[in-house]
């Protein structure tokens, strides 16, 4: 299948893999069969690939419903973004529905047009919610955010109809139970933090724990016994190092990507962990 230059993310992420993408595609494996993405976030990796059979999933409800309203209905979704303005009295209008009566009444294609303008025009395009799950970024004051992408709204859309792309919303461990022998697995988790101080917590209600982390690596463990090919990124803490040192670790560092053996060249940042 040809790739569409016009299926890329739309939504700021945290995490976002787009300037990691260079080192990634080196890592893919050369042939497979399903792709499953457990931790999609903005999808970087995923609309690089365009895998014609993918299982997509993320924790995160509001993200999940946004793809599962462009897969259904982006000609709507596109129509109601139309309507929101970037003005700060009416952002903060939308942005607090969520503390009303009405955000339960909203559709669903009314709430991915709140999060997909919100992503575009809060400060610094980070999606996030307090303790109480309510989105609490301030007004980001751009002079012109684009938060009616048509043409990759449509590219996305015709992706997810035109190929088998089956999209879930759970915890990651869910996702793949049916993968196996030559399928790939592309795992992107919420950062091991590189100090306690660094612990960014602001994905989702509860943060990513050093348990979810070992949960995840008896999933890597349990996936490459059953055959399949397994890549993951992480932050290179010794942590996660010390879990992994049964595969192979390539260390993505400033002054380029080095063996986890070699020296301690640049800035060491993130680690890129295959089972092939
Ligand atoms: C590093 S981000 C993924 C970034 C993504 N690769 C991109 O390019 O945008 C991690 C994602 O994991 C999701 N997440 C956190 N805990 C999860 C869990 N237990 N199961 C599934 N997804 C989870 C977060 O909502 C977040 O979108």
């Amino acid at each position: 299948m040809v790739k569409s230059e016009r299926v890329k993310p739309f939504l700021k992420w945290a995490g976002g893999k787009r300037r990691m993408l260079p080192e990634i595609r080196a890592c893919i494996p050369e042939k497979f069969g399903c792709y499953y993405e457990p931790f999609v976030g903005a999808g970087a990796v995923l609309f690089d690939l365009q895998p014609k059979r993918a299982v997509i999933n993320d924790i995160n409800k509001e993200l999940i419903n946004v793809y599962r309203v462009i897969m259904d209905d982006a000609e709507g979704l596109i129509s109601d973004l139309k309507k929101h303005r970037n003005e700060k009295e009416y952002y903060y209008h939308i942005r607090d529905l969520d503390l009303t009566d009405s955000y339960h009444r909203m559709s669903n294609l009314e709430k991915a047009s709140r999060i997909i303008y919100l992503n575009k025009t809060c400060f610094n395009g980070l999606f996030r919610v307090n303790k109480d799950g309510h989105f609490n970024v301030p007004f980001g004051k751009y002079s012109r955010p684009n938060f009616i992408n048509e043409r990759t709204i449509r590219g996305v859309h015709r992706y997810f109809n035109e190929n088998d792309v089956t999209i879930l919303c759970t915890d990651f461990e869910e996702v793949a139970e049916g993968a196996g022998s030559g399928d790939f697995v592309y795992l992107d988790p919420p950062y091991d933090p590189r100090s306690t101080t660094s612990y960014f917590t602001g994905y989702s209600l509860d943060g990513f724990s050093r348990e979810d982390q070992l949960r995840l690596r008896d999933l890597f463990v349990d996936l490459d016994r059953r055959g399949c090919q397994v890549l993951i990124s992480n932050s290179a803490t010794s942590f996660i190092k010390d879990m992994y040192h049964n595969y192979h670790i390539i260390v993505s560092s400033v002054s380029g990507l080095i063996n986890s053996d070699g020296s301690k060249r640049g800035k060491i940042d993130e680690v890129l962990i295959t089972n092939y």
